[in-house]
């Protein structure tokens, strides 16, 4: 363990999950998680007062449980890094809040960072160091979007990003037509690891030709999701047999298909042979499998966290402002507020 680097205690509230670690420089001390979303289950979606009300709930807690597992003081911390955007204004508010006070009281600097940044920062707790330049896919429920990353705290250029549904997003829609439970994504994964993928052609939005010279890197899944839809509710209509399987497995290769050919397209272009893929919608099988060959095909170097540390958690938040604070970043004024568009090429605030 580097020893001199300051220890970072790292705050993430913008969705359902709270989450606070402590991070000393590409060290996990430890990483706690309270989430909400059994409460969200029954609604089919996040209720974002809920959330908010259960990160206020869960937020002391979790920073003792942090701290005490991690065997630190809060008087040992060096600074606080807090997510103040892209997320749910409530929830992050509460995070902003938290994170101010305990600024305040321990006299220690502030880093509003950039959630979406952090799913690609906390691959560097699990592989290290980034290399000089690196592509990162942050795929999940809230979000689709291809980043450049030139130095994680300093400089990232977003390529791409979804234009409707996040890739998650788009995988739940189509589990609740299926009728399937909330959150559809992992439970059409699992049909569709029996299904057929090239059982029905689906459309693969922003591929075509004339879609390159705007959209080379952004993603669309809604035109794919009504695509399923109709063909699932022709079948329907006729009262036609058809195989769930196949129109999962169908689906997903889609998805997975236009993520992947984007991304290594995006690297082979700017000539990046590092790719990392954070987010909750990296578990997904179907795009691990197909970015493993072909990456290994396009000679990428592959980096996936394991799935804990790609789902929201405040590891990625201390990850990122470990990388902000070694790199002599000012730290944020006290008086930030929180961002819910935050652009992603802000990596402080
Ligand atoms: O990052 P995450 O935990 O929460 C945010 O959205 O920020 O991602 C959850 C999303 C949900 O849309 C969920 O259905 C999807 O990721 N997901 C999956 C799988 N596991 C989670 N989608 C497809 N296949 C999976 N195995
Ligand atoms: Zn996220």
């Amino acid at each position: 363990m580097a020893s001199g680097d300051p220890l970072v205690l790292g705050i993430e509230t913008s969705c359902d999950e709270t989450g606070v670690a402590l991070v000393r420089g590409n060290d996990l001390l430890f990483d706690a998680v309270a989430s909400s979303m059994d409460e969200h289950a029954r609604y089919g979606g996040i209720i974002p007062e809920v959330a908010s009300r259960a990160h206020l709930e869960a937020m002391v807690p979790t920073i003792e449980r942090s701290l005490g597992e991690a065997g630190v003081s809060l008087d040992e911390v060096d600074a606080i890094a807090v997510t103040a955007g892209p997320g749910l204004v409530g929830p992050l508010t509460i995070g902003v809040s938290a994170a101010k006070s305990l600024a305040v009281a321990l006299d220690k600097p502030l880093y509003g960072v950039n959630h979406v940044i952090g799913h690609a920062a906390v691959d560097q707790l699990v592989h290290g160091e980034f290399p000089e330049r690196v592509m990162a896919l942050v795929v999940s429920g809230g979000h689709s979007s291809l980043l450049l990353v030139d130095d994680v705290a300093t400089s990232v250029t977003e390529l791409g990003s979804t234009l409707d549904d996040a890739a998650g997003e788009a995988f739940d829609k189509v589990g609740r037509l299926l009728g399937l439970p909330y959150p559809g994504g992992p439970h059409i994964d699992r049909l569709a690891r029996e299904g057929d993928p090239t059982a029905i052609r689906f459309p693969r939005g922003l591929t075509a030709r004339k879609d390159q010279a705007e959209h080379a890197y952004d993603f669309s899944f809604s035109g794919l999701k009504t695509a399923v839809a109709r063909w699932v509710e022709t079948r329907q209509d006729a009262g036609e047999a058809f195989s769930l399987e196949d129109v999962a497995a169908s689906f997903a290769d889609a998805v997975a298909d236009v993520l992947t050919a984007k991304t290594i397209a995006a690297c082979q272009r700017h000539g990046v042979d590092t790719l990392v893929v954070g987010g909750g919608f990296s578990a997904n099988s179907q795009l691990r499998d197909m970015a493993a060959l072909r990456c290994a095909e396009a000679g990428i170097e592959l980096r996936i966290p394991p799935i804990r540390y790609c789902t929201d958690n405040g590891a990625m938040i201390a990850a990122l402002g470990s990388a902000v604070v070694r790199a002599g970043v000012a730290p944020s004024d006290l008086g930030i507020g929180v961002d819910s568009s935050m652009p992603l090429t802000t990596v402080t605030v």
